[in-house]
């Protein structure tokens, strides 16, 4: 959406063209929501905004047959290194030369992933956040591989899209999930020893630290399921790190399917 909205051609891949059908739908109801601010006196021009930003996006279910236009390709699947290295391995086979490759990845390590390619110098991390038309920040993600040439391009693209770049080593969380994470896994484990009420937890937090959203609703909001593949992942890279300790609860809830707000229930109900 953010790409297509700066004036770049995007092509959105997904598994089907129903849930191509319901993200498309998704993004015009986030421009319409964009527009009621940017152009809140100008609706025609809002609406102009729309199609124009429409027109840049079409859609595939196969990344391989459309990989050959692209310079660039980001890639936002699940948090699986397996799944993402059999992708990146056969994207490398079908892309141009020139093309750099980058993972939105929130915790796997961007190194594993660059050497599944033979381009691991046109490779880094590209980093957006939730809700991403709304949050301004990109974490861009150089690996030793990466070359000068394919972090400058990366810094750019950001600003291209109207994000404010910063940059981090390839490191568990890069900068925003390794402080974020452990404090959200910190208010789960204050609710499971009973110490505080999940409400109360969030009114703290955000009344007493001026966050936008409580640990809670910030959870169910990024989804339980994704929380608990970081966890888990940074447990079993650092198995004594009290701070990347496993939580019961997060684990029965996501084993329930209450994954937060897109499933309708996580550590709150939604309609
Ligand atoms: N698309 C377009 N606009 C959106 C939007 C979307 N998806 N979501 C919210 N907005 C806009 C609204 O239209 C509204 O615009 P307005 O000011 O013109 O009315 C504005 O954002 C504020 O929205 P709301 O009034 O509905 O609600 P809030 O004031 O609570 O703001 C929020 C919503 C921006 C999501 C705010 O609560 C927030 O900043 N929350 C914290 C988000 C956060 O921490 N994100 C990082 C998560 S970690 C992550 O993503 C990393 C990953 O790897 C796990």
């Amino acid at each position: 959406q953010v790409a297509a909205a700066s004036g770049h051609a995007v092509v959105l891949v997904d598994q089907s063209d129903e849930i191509l059908k319901k993200s498309t739908k998704g993004i015009e109801e986030s421009l319409k929501r964009v527009i009621k601010k940017k152009f809140a006196d100008k609706p025609e021009a809002g609406a102009e905004f729309i199609k124009k930003t429409l027109k840049n996006l079409t859609t595939s279910t196969d990344a391989a047959s459309v990989v050959h236009s692209t310079d660039l390709v980001i890639e936002a699947i699940v948090e699986n290194l397996e799944v993402k290295n059999k992708l990146f391995k056969t994207l490398d086979k079908f892309a141009p030369e020139h093309t750099i490759f980058a993972s939105n990845t929130s915790s796997l390590q961007i190194t594993k992933m660059a050497n599944a390619t033979t381009r691991q110098d046109r490779f880094g991390g590209l980093h957006f956040f939730n809700p991403v038309p709304m949050m301004k920040l990109v974490e861009v993600i150089k690996t030793p591989m990466t070359s000068q040439k394919t972090f400058e391009s990366l810094v750019d693209f950001s600003k291209a899209v109207g994000k404010s770049p910063v940059s981090c080593k390839d490191t568990p969380g890069f900068i925003v999930n390794r402080l974020l994470v452990p404090y959200m896994m910190e208010a789960v484990r204050l609710f499971e020893r009973g110490d505080a009420s999940k409400e109360d937890i969030d009114v703290a937090m955000k009344l007493g630290a001026g966050y936008p959203m409580g640990p809670f609703e910030l959870l169910d909001y990024v989804g339980l399921d994704t929380s608990k593949y970081i966890i888990d992942g940074w447990h079993s890279l650092e198995p004594n790190n009290p701070l990347f300790a496993p939580s019961p609860l997060l684990n029965k809830l996501v084993e329930e399917k209450k994954l937060g707000k897109k499933t309708g229930e996580g550590f709150y109900k939604y309609k």
